[in-house]
């Protein structure tokens, strides 16, 4: 039962349309459509390990602390005080401009009663450690994981139950329900909205990375700004 579908996207702020548009209606933008098949199968997008839950809002517990502090009073500042627990926050910035790094250190400080889960589709376990060894972090909470599949992330978070989680970056994961690119518009939207969903049901707190690109085809966190919250880094 797959359902086959072409639609036109605008890789600047993601709007859609049924045909192709010289100029987006939604953020004015010229020549930023481009077209992107969709095949979703149905039959496989039962979310596992998944149920819905109703129950009544007295009988929900929240937790004492309901932020995190990061270890870096700067980024407390600009989240308002700390991250807070079970929220999805895009941190974007140019690619080279220090982001897995600024965020392995925060893995470090972050004060999570929880285990850390890094998951990287650009990075390699070995690469990351050396980078953990640069910035002398030896932290035996931080567990790693080269994925980019969201369906086995899933899989994967269902097992361990982190407290936080980084995904490293949007651009390199994928949902195989897809037959749109990694970096895609459909699929940027797929994984976040994922993993969206992940962080309320699950209370995981995730910090999820993107880089911003002048390339108009690669779809760049300004897609996913209406959806989470965001941060960007520039020096
Ligand atoms: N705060 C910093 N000051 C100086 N150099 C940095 C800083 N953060 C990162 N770097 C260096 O910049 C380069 C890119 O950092 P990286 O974290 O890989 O960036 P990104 O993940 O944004 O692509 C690395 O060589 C890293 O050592
Ligand atoms: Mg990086
Ligand atoms: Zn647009």
């Amino acid at each position: 039962m797959a359902k086959n579908q072409t639609i036109f996207v605008c890789s600047n702020c993601g709007n859609e349309s049924p045909k192709w548009l010289g100029k987006c209606p939604a953020c004015n933008s010229w020549n930023t459509f481009y077209e992107e098949k969709i095949i979703k199968d149905k039959a496989t997008n039962e979310r596992k390990g998944i149920s819905a839950e109703v129950r009544k809002l007295n009988s929900v517990e929240v937790q004492k602390y309901s932020r995190y502090k990061t270890g870096y009073e700067e980024l407390d500042r600009v989240l308002g005080g700390g991250l807070v627990q079970g929220s999805l926050v895009l941190l974007g910035g140019e690619p080279g401009i220090g982001k897995s790094t600024l965020i392995l250190q925060i893995c470090n400080k972050i004060n999570v009663d929880g285990t850390v889960l890094y998951i990287s589709g650009e990075e390699s376990a070995t690469q990351i450690k050396m980078r953990a060894d640069r910035l002398g972090i030896d932290n035996d909470n931080i567990l790693f994981m080269g994925e980019t599949s969201i369906e086995t992330i899933e899989e994967t978070l269902l097992n361990i139950k982190p407290a936080f989680v980084i995904i490293d970056s949007i651009q390199t994961m994928y949902s195989e329900q897809l037959s749109a690119a990694p970096g895609s518009v459909s699929q940027v939207r797929e994984i976040t909205s994922r993993i969206m969903q992940m962080c309320k049901k699950q209370n995981i707190t995730t910090i999820l990375i993107g880089h911003v690109t002048k390339d108009g085809t690669i779809a760049g966190p300004r897609v996913l700004e209406h959806m989470v919250d965001t941060f960007h880094i520039e020096y």
